[in-house]
């Protein structure tokens, strides 16, 4: 294909990711490529330019990562990154070594305007640095273009040849002006035109889709979250009646949420597809019959899911093609760089490759991230309601009971969350807490309701704040939303006569409640 795009090249640096998406902000298509990807390969993409991550090696070490020399002659333009910047000086003949004062966090950088880099960005501006080497001295061929009081190579270039080097980090938010200067790589360096757009990435997928597809079959473990839709209605629109989606409904799901599945994917809805919707809560039900241990609800779930799956992939028999909807953040580094990445288990229907006979896999969200997931969705035209759906562990409500999961807690923990999230939405929260739902405690107390005894059920609310999802604080909600929560919930719910909020942060808590 040759859509114009920008090739990240991955030497193990935390923030690499965000170079490719900062790229993507620039409306130019960005990937990201291990540093051991072969020069052949990169020139046969002939990408418009060319940017080096940083990484944890000191380029003089003996088994540091490397790329080619060459990849500096090729005639696309260059721009080293931290570790990048350091590893282009060295390759062409600059010196790299131990600075004399390590730089870590934001510090202010002088830099020459007139480079193509810095244009429109301040003289003296603040940078995110962060490294234990540094360029001693730029490589032949290269002038100086900023530097910093402890730094006297912050960044260099050599116009002619289009290579630049920074000491510093501009992908983070805290260089403040990184945004610009990545901006003026991507337009003034290497002159994109920049006509990427989410409706290009949806338009250049379906076509990718369907070129690599041809007459193959395809099929898809829908769950109804926000990726695996996106990623359905991807392949629906590339091969049409040649997917088949099996969505397992194991009883354990939100509120209607199995109906509206099926509402969009199912015969009634806009695609054209092959949809399975296997009713498999009574198999559920009766495995989980009894089980009270947190971790053999997980174990028993995973595994009937996969049993119903393989049964349903056996009536189908052979599939040329697996769809994940694997995005960027479940791509886990294998040592180093995107090339060799694998998937992370625990978050996808692990395993399932495993159990169906097919050929390949197809991810064709590997490369983006969630907000850039949703946008797609959006595009698609997916509506709002899955688009925006909040993350939902694959084992469910069997993960928000605690003690023995039965039909009719399931029944109360589905009710008590539905009014829970109605009141968050109509509050206007349900796009700014990260995560939140209720959860039924194994607790019963005694309570009264009109002039009798009750003997019922506590529901525990939970709503938190993450970044990262590993760790959370517990969101402050209003007391007069909580209250109203709790009270719609005793009063609409059977079997409920007490409302938790719960306070916890992660740790030592998570955010489950199981
Ligand atoms: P915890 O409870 O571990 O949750 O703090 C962190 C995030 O992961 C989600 N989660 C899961 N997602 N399968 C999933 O797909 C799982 O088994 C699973 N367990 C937890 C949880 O909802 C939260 O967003």
């Amino acid at each position: 294909m040759d859509k114009e795009k920008i090739i990240v090249i991955d030497f193990g640096g935390q923030y690499n990711q965000l170079v490719a998406r900062r790229v993507r902000e620039c409306h130019v298509y960005c990937e990201i490529y291990s540093y051991k990807t072969d020069l052949g390969k990169i020139k046969e993409m002939a990408p418009k330019g060319i940017i080096l991550t940083g990484g944890p090696n000191s380029v003089y070490e003996e088994n540091a990562a490397k790329c080619s020399e060459e990849l500096f002659h090729l005639g696309i333009p260059v721009l080293g990154l931290c570790y990048g910047a350091q590893l282009m000086m060295h390759l062409l003949g600059g010196s790299v070594c131990k600075a004399p004062v390590r730089e870590y966090g934001r510090i202010e950088v002088t830099v020459d305007q007139t480079s193509p880099l810095f244009g429109d960005v301040s003289e003296k501006t603040i940078c995110w640095m962060s490294h234990n080497d540094y360029i001693e001295k730029a490589a032949p061929g290269f002038r100086t273009i900023a530097h910093t009081a402890d730094c006297p190579v912050a960044a260099a270039e050599n116009e002619e040849q289009n290579l630049y080097a920074i000491q510093f980090h501009p992908e983070v938010l805290h260089t403040a002006e990184g945004k610009k200067m990545l901006h003026n790589f991507v337009y003034e360096v290497c002159h994109c035109s920049g006509d990427w757009k989410m409706d290009a990435f949806v338009e250049n997928t379906i076509q990718e889709i369907r070129k690599k597809v041809g007459s193959g079959k395809v099929l898809c473990a829908l769950s109804g979250g926000v990726d695996s839709s996106v990623a359905a209605v991807l392949l629906a629109k590339a091969v049409g009646d040649q997917l088949t989606c099996v969505f397992v409904d194991h009883g354990l799901l939100r509120k209607d949420e199995g109906d509206q599945v099926e509402a969009v994917f199912g015969p009634e809805g806009p695609y054209n597809l092959k949809f399975i919707r296997v009713n498999a809560q009574k198999r559920f039900y009766s495995k989980l019959a009894g089980v009270e241990e947190p971790e053999r609800k997980r174990k028993i779930i995973g595994e009937e899911f996969i049993r119903v799956f393989e049964e349903e992939a056996k009536k189908i028999g052979t599939v040329d093609f697996l769809v994940q909807g694997t995005i960027y953040p479940d791509v886990v580094e294998s040592g180093l760089g995107g090339e060799s990445a694998v998937i992370k288990s625990h978050h996808n229907v692990g395993g399932l490759p495993d159990y169906v006979d097919f050929k390949e896999i197809i991810e064709p969200l590997r490369n983006l991230f969630k907000d850039e997931v949703r946008k797609a969705g959006l595009e698609l035209g997916i509506p709002d309601y899955l688009v925006y759906r909040q993350p939902f562990p694959g084992p469910g409500l069997g993960i928000r009971i605690i003690g023995e999961v039965t039909a009719e807690k399931v029944k109360i923990v589905q009710e008590a969350d539905a009014i829970y999230r109605e009141e968050i939405a109509k509050a206007g929260f349900d796009r700014s807490i990260g995560q939140y739902f209720a959860a039924l405690t194994n607790m019963r107390s005694v309570g009264v309701m009109g002039d009798e005894r009750t003997y019922d059920y506590a529901v525990a609310l939970r709503a938190v704040n993450t970044i990262d999802f590993m760790t959370a604080e517990a969101a402050e909600i209003p007391w007069e939303v909580l209250g109203k929560v709790a009270n719609r919930i005793v009063n609409e719910v059977k079997h409920v006569n007490r409302v938790f909020y719960d306070c916890t942060g992660k740790p030592p808590a998570t955010i489950e409640f199981e």
